[in-house]
């Protein structure tokens, strides 16, 4: 039997204050939790929406490494930069708090000092590779070496790129600390960990059997995890960006964030009113969290834990998290810089938000991953927000503005089909209904629209531009109904297209109407006055879409700056260094090595001598290209063999971001033999 709810409660997942929002992030949680909250709230009920930056977690303070800045100057460059973005995007959160913040420090402190002294967690001391010359452990990710399975030198110590394999620090070969390039030894280390498998009868029953209704893609990611068995996950990390654990004998140590972070749901609801306990502490309360795929572990089956564990809080009721969304038929990446930006968005598209809203709604990855295209945003944009919707409603506005001045015109008898109709916007606004409660947002945006196509349907069998020479009582029937379907579209679509919808309601002098009015052939008085309309949407042109597609091209060859770099090799001393003879040369002849697809053997002028050197350049240059070139030569490398040829040194060259090669150019007017040092 379903329960039912005094109050909602609403999560958007935290998006990490290292870079900015994208449209990966917005169909996958936003767009949908905002759709979600603004009909509830439609619907008058108690609901509140909390979301807000996760700004704890190492990639954070290695971006600000990076950029020689403290972690505080970056998560509060993104905390506003997103808090913004989100606004004026129209996400209606009630707050976007931050989880750097004082209320968020004290509420996660409190909450692991609660299960601390009750016993929760399990302590472990174990080993981890420590940095002496930097004094800290070193978390994962800057622990760098070669791999044990593809021996990519430039593995992580929690994966490996290359091969993808996922690794621990001690896997490495050859381990080097990213912050200072030394070699790390062993040390221990002592952590807390939640002991997850203590809870694996609970889980399986509140998950496996009280929640057969969530999404097929989380049911199943929750099942397969609990039937592989669930083991103890720390809590705590050795690092010092993050809430300070709040125990003796923990100096040096911070909650992992994935257990500060979703208390920062709790934290921000604290925030935003002094009732926060009817919100997370009322079993009255229905509580959902928005996620994307890559959170459901820890909303389903972690931070529910750490909840129970507490005792005196809630567990979410439903968890509807979404697949992925591609771009152009690429995975989104933020270090290969293939996203839209939605800051970006919201600067090259002014006024159209609702566009964007409605095609990642119409498009969302609700069952699946899904791919958003340009073309694909412009032909919905041309075919159903501006043929649909915006020609329907115009039409309905110019036609009463010209046969009654824009006054609604009195219905008089209504015939067989006129009846229909109207009882038709019930049955819509019904379905919307039931596909909104069940998470079911393309569903619900399309049988939304299918208003706005009967409206159309309605006004092309009517012909009232024809019969007002005949039958002008018969056009203010229809006239009038074509206004009531207009009036109730503003309150169905208003979660969906809430900007466009509100100008709607000024066109027709509408305020507040509920969702409990859908339905109504009467939500527009006779007599009543109407504005004069404007276009509500308009098309775009293949010029607006080219020039993103030309962006994206762009960024993906430029890279914007953002590229991952190679970490660091081991430090080397000046000695090591001035080993290295470099010095200018000129390429004299060049031709392809023989059935090689690469290397191209060149004669070189290195100001000491000629001598011949191959290198695998021919994919970048034509060996015709290169007689005259002036190039950099590493001149006292040993002599190597390739392809049967002896190769007498090096010729330096340089990545661009799409991996082709360069040579590195001497400067200006340099002589061969000069020294490059
Ligand atoms: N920052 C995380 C991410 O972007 C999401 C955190 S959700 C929360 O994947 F529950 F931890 F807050
Ligand atoms: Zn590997």
């Amino acid at each position: 039997m379903r329960k039912t709810f005094k109050r909602y409660l609403v999560t958007s997942a935290l998006p990490y204050a290292n870079g900015p929002i994208h449209l990966g992030h917005l169909a996958g949680v936003y767009v949908p939790s905002d759709i979600y909250t603004r009909y509830q709230r439609l619907r008058g009920r108690d609901i509140i929406h909390v979301c807000g930056s996760d700004e704890h977690g190492v990639p954070i303070t290695l971006k600000a490494r990076n950029e020689g800045v403290s972690p505080q100057d970056i998560v509060d460059r993104y905390h506003a930069l997103n808090k913004k973005a989100f606004s004026d995007f129209g996400i209606t959160f009630d707050i976007y708090s931050r989880t750097s913040n004082k209320v968020h420090s004290d509420t996660a402190s409190e909450f692991f000092k609660k299960l601390y002294d009750e016993g929760k967690f399990i302590e472990k001391t174990t080993e981890q590779y420590y940095d002496e010359e930097a004094g800290s452990f070193l978390a994962d990710r800057y622990i760098t070496g070669t791999c044990p399975h593809c021996s990519n030198p430039g593995a992580y110590g929690d994966q490996c790129e290359q091969c993808g394999t996922s690794l621990s620090p001690m896997d490495l070969r050859d381990p080097v600390s990213r912050l200072s390039g030394s070699k790390p030894v062993v040390r221990k280390t002592k952590h807390w960990y939640l002991p997850l498998g203590q809870y694996e009868p609970w889980l399986k029953e509140w998950i496996l059997e009280e929640h057969k209704e969530w999404k097929p893609n989380v049911y199943g990611q929750c099942k397969s995890w609990i039937d592989q068995g669930l083991n103890p996950r720390a809590v705590s990390r050795d690092l010092d960006w993050g809430v300070p654990v709040p125990v003796e004998g923990a100096d040096g140590k911070v909650l992992y964030v994935w257990f500060d972070a979703p208390i920062g749901y709790i934290s921000a609801t604290r925030e935003l009113t002094d009732d926060w306990e009817k919100y997370w502490k009322d079993d009255e309360t229905r509580m959902i969290h928005f996620i994307g795929k890559d959170n459901i572990v820890f909303h389903c089956i972690i931070f529910p834990t750490m909840l129970k564990a507490e005792g005196t809080f809630i567990l979410p009721d439903n968890v509807p998290a979404n697949e992925f969304l591609n771009l152009e038929n690429n995975k989104i990446s933020t270090s290969r810089n293939w996203a839209v930006w939605l800051h970006e968005y919201l600067e090259d598209f002014p006024g159209k938000q609702d566009v964007m809203r409605y095609v990642l709604c119409a498009n969302a990855p609700e069952a699946k991953d899904n791919d958003f295209t340009w073309k694909d945003f412009q032909n919905r944009n041309n075919n159903e927000l501006v043929a649909i919707l915006g020609n329907f409603v115009n039409r309905a506005l110019v036609l009463t503005n010209k046969y009654y001045g824009g006054k609604v015109p009195a219905p008089a008898a209504l015939n067989a089909y006129d009846k229909e109709v109207l009882g038709e916007i019930s049955n819509i606004a019904g379905s919307v209904e039931r596909s909104l409660e069940n998470f079911r947002f393309r569903e619900a945006v399309k049988l939304s629209m299918d208003l706005a196509r009967l409206g159309n349907k309605y006004l092309a069998d009517t012909e009232p531009w024809k019969v007002i020479k005949t039958d002008p009582e018969r056009v203010q029937t229809i006239l009038n109904i074509a206004l009531q379907i207009t009036a109730n579209l503003t309150i169905l679509m208003e979660p969906f297209l809430p900007f466009s919808m509100e100008k709607l309601r000024t066109f027709i002098n509408l305020s507040d109407a509920g969702w409990e009015s859908l339905g109504s052939a009467d939500l527009l008085k006779p007599g009543h006055q109407l504005q004069k309309p404007e276009l509500l949407f308009e098309k775009i042109e293949d010029e607006a879409i080219t020039r993103q597609l030309d962006k994206l091209a762009n960024s993906k060859s430029n890279g914007e700056g953002t590229h991952e770099v190679t970490p660091r090799k081991a430090e080397i001393s000046f000695d090591d260094f001035s080993k290295m003879d470099i010095r200018t040369a000129t390429i004299l002849e060049a031709e392809k090595v023989p059935k090689t697809k690469k290397l191209i053997k060149m004669l070189v002028d290195t100001g000491i001598d000629k001598r011949t050197i191959v290198s695998g350049i021919a994919e970048y240059y034509d060996p015709e290209q290169l007689p005259g070139r002036q190039v950099c030569v590493l001149v006292n490398l040993a002599p190597r063999q390739i392809k049967g040829i002896d190769s007498q040194g090096m010729i330096l060259l340089s990545e661009n971001s799409d991996g082709q090669l360069y040579f590195v150019e001497p400067g200006k007017d340099a002589h061969n033999g000069a020294e490059v040092n």
